[in-house]
């Protein structure tokens, strides 16, 4: 029996520690390869859905805090200082309870999801609602992390990105090399700058033969990678990615071009009727800035960008419970039945 070691130990050779390096790890990574029977019927294509909900705190930032807490440790840091929208928080704060270290958050108020925010609070971090956006935030941190004695763990730091990477390692394990096409959500830019690092290192280690064309895709309200500027007052329903200054924007621009790939944007309309096909179709519940990498494999696919017979790999990044309110708010309140069979067979429809 193999019992899954986490990013840390399954990948050592490729990631920055040593003996001296503390372990600190909640066996994250591992994640499920799903086939995606409906999306691939859709496109002509072999897509499958990477779910990294699947990690310890329900998104892929933890492959990247594996390394980051742990690499704080190593140098002796007793606390650690990130600005999120939610989801680096609820890692940040699981991880740094694991270390034994104080965690400091960064949010914008009232733009983060429920679940996420309860995570920071149940590990015991110190969150502050900041009157301002996630690039407002990252500023903040960035200048308490140079004048106080906190570590940041936003993606600037390089561990993070050097955890993330191993997702593209487990995805050419397991399919026996890479894929065609990658598809990405972009925020801050920190993953599809991790996802190609890790491909371009596999191919060039010889352990695939190719290296994926990177596709990502931002919210069309937080899109300033597709526009070329910063965006002032970005806005999405997709609140982990209403970014409008992202700090991997070089390696964001890089993976694509290197690549030959795209960065493009979607509606929230359309990443809404992804985040529901996902759930009602393949029977993968993501919250919404997920659902955009589908939702943009879709609309390339109907502009006639997406060549059939090709293996695609779409990340959804966070778990469907994270964020609720989108699967409640779109669909019928459950009917209230007394505790009878035949009533509650009516109901169901089940009484023919
Ligand atoms: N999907 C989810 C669920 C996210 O939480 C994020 C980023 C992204 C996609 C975009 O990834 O920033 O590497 O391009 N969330 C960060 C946070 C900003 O604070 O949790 P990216």
């Amino acid at each position: 029996a193999h019992l899954w070691r986490g990013v840390i130990e399954e990948y050592r050779d490729w990631l920055p520690v040593t003996d001296a390096t503390p372990v600190v790890t909640l066996r994250e990574g591992g994640t499920p390869l799903v086939p995606a029977r409906v999306l691939s019927e859709r496109t002509g294509c072999e897509v499958y859905l990477k779910v990294e909900g699947a990690n310890p705190t329900g998104s892929f930032k933890d492959r990247g805090m594996t390394v980051a807490i742990s690499k704080a440790a190593e140098a002796g840091a007793r606390a650690v200082i990130c600005a999120s929208t939610g989801n680096t928080s609820a890692s940040a704060a699981a991880y740094a309870t694991r270390a034994g270290m104080i965690c400091a958050v960064l949010v914008p108020q009232g733009k983060i999801a429920l679940g996420k925010l309860s995570q920071a609070l149940a590990h015991g971090s110190r969150i502050l609602q900041v009157d301002g956006n996630f690039d407002d935030c990252l500023t903040l941190a960035r200048e308490l992390s140079e004048h106080y004695p906190v570590a940041l763990v936003n993606s600037v730091n390089p561990h993070r990105i050097e955890g993330q990477k191993t997702a593209s390692f487990e995805i050419v394990d397991m399919l026996g090399d890479a894929p065609d096409i990658h598809v990405l959500p972009v925020g801050n830019a920190g993953n599809i700058t991790a996802y190609w690092k890790g491909y371009r290192e596999y191919a060039a280690a010889g352990l695939a033969t190719r290296k994926p064309a990177m596709w990502g895709f931002q919210a069309a309200g937080a899109a300033p990678i597709v526009r070329g500027e910063p965006v002032t007052r970005p806005q999405t329903i997709a609140t982990a990615i209403r970014i409008g200054n992202p700090a991997s924007w070089q390696g964001a621009l890089r993976a694509r071009d290197e690549s030959g790939g795209l960065i493009d944007a979607v509606t929230d309309r359309q990443i809404l009727a992804a985040y529901r096909l996902l759930s009602a179709q393949e029977g993968v519940f993501v919250e919404p800035a997920s659902a955009a990498s589908v939702a943009g494999l879709l609309q390339a696919h109907e502009q006639g960008k997406l060549a059939p017979g090709q293996r695609v790999v779409c990340t959804v990044t966070g778990h469907g419970l994270k964020d609720p309110e989108w699967a409640i708010s779109s669909a019928p309140a459950p009917v209230t039945v007394p505790p009878d069979a035949e009533a509650a067979a009516r109901q169901l429809g089940l009484t023919g």
